[in-house]
């Protein structure tokens, strides 16, 4: 009895460590999890290293799980675009009928006033260049890609999280990408960075409809856009058709920000 006395104050002294452990435990997952935006940024690819530290917050972008790592995000990119298969069939069957709609588009824009032929332009995420043979084709000869994966001449390559150009060196940038942008603040600060003032930014993004199971973020407002572009005004939004993505947004960048 006398021992069996003596053995509970142990075991509530177990007890409490266990619990404590448990608390420690539980307190440096958490803050590990919370962090976690910010660690994904130490990596770096074989393509790109991004050493930013902003991440998106705005409750109308919400970024997908499943993206341990920076190179894990890239990997999964390039496994669609890197597919021969698929490949083909961009540069073959599908080459003009995406051309001719990309075509249309621009000249839309072009009548608005948004380019001209003296415009340099730039398509971002372009995979083998359809946009930039179409603004070409109307006209706008001095415009080129990038993307993870090169199309000479058409696209060179390049991550959109650190686009390989200097500052103010493009009229007009396009894409239709900006839902594969694992950082979209970084994506549009990419883009504001390397436009001119005065210079049109145009994307196409999926607001009404989830875009494609390679998609690294999802946008359910306009003002999740809108709050990225810290130096452009949103000048005009419409509603398109163009391959699975429903809504344009055209921002200019102010002359002075
Ligand atoms: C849906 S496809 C769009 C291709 C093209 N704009 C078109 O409409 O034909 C997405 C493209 O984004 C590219 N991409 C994804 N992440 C990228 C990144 N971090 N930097 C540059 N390109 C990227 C992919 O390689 C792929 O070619």
């Amino acid at each position: 009895m006398k021992a069996n006395h003596q053995s509970r104050p142990i075991i509530s002294r177990c007890f409490l460590c266990s619990l404590f452990l448990s608390l420690f435990l539980f307190f440096l997952v958490s803050v590990q999890y919370h962090r976690q935006p910010e660690t994904l940024l130490a990596f770096t690819s074989t393509i790109s290293t991004i050493t930013t530290k902003t991440n998106t917050t705005s409750p109308d972008i919400r970024i997908r799980p499943g993206y341990a790592t920076y190179d894990a995000y890239i990997q999964r990119q390039l496994n669609k675009t890197l597919n021969p298969k698929l490949r083909k069939i961009w540069t073959t069957r599908d080459w003009n009928r995406k051309i001719n709609v990309f075509s249309n588009f621009f000249s839309e824009l072009k009548g608005k006033g948004f380019i001209s032929n003296s415009t340099k332009a730039l398509c971002v995420g372009a995979r083998v260049g359809q946009e930039v043979e179409a603004l070409r084709r109307i006209g706008v000869t001095d415009s080129v890609g990038i993307d993870l994966v090169p199309y000479p001449p058409l696209v060179i390559r390049g991550d959109f999280h650190k686009q390989p150009f200097g500052d103010q060196v493009f009229d007009f940038e396009f894409s239709n990408v900006f839902d594969h942008a694992l950082y979209p603040e970084k994506f549009v600060g990419e883009i504001e960075r390397t436009l001119k003032p005065g210079g049109v930014c145009v994307l196409h993004v999926a607001l009404s409809r989830r875009a494609d199971k390679f998609s690294a973020n999802d946008l359910y407002n306009i003002k999740g856009l809108t709050s990225l572009f810290r130096s452009s005004e949103l000048v005009h939004t419409r509603k398109v058709d163009g391959f699975g993505l429903d809504t344009e947004v055209v921002f200019r960048k102010k002359k002075r920000s």
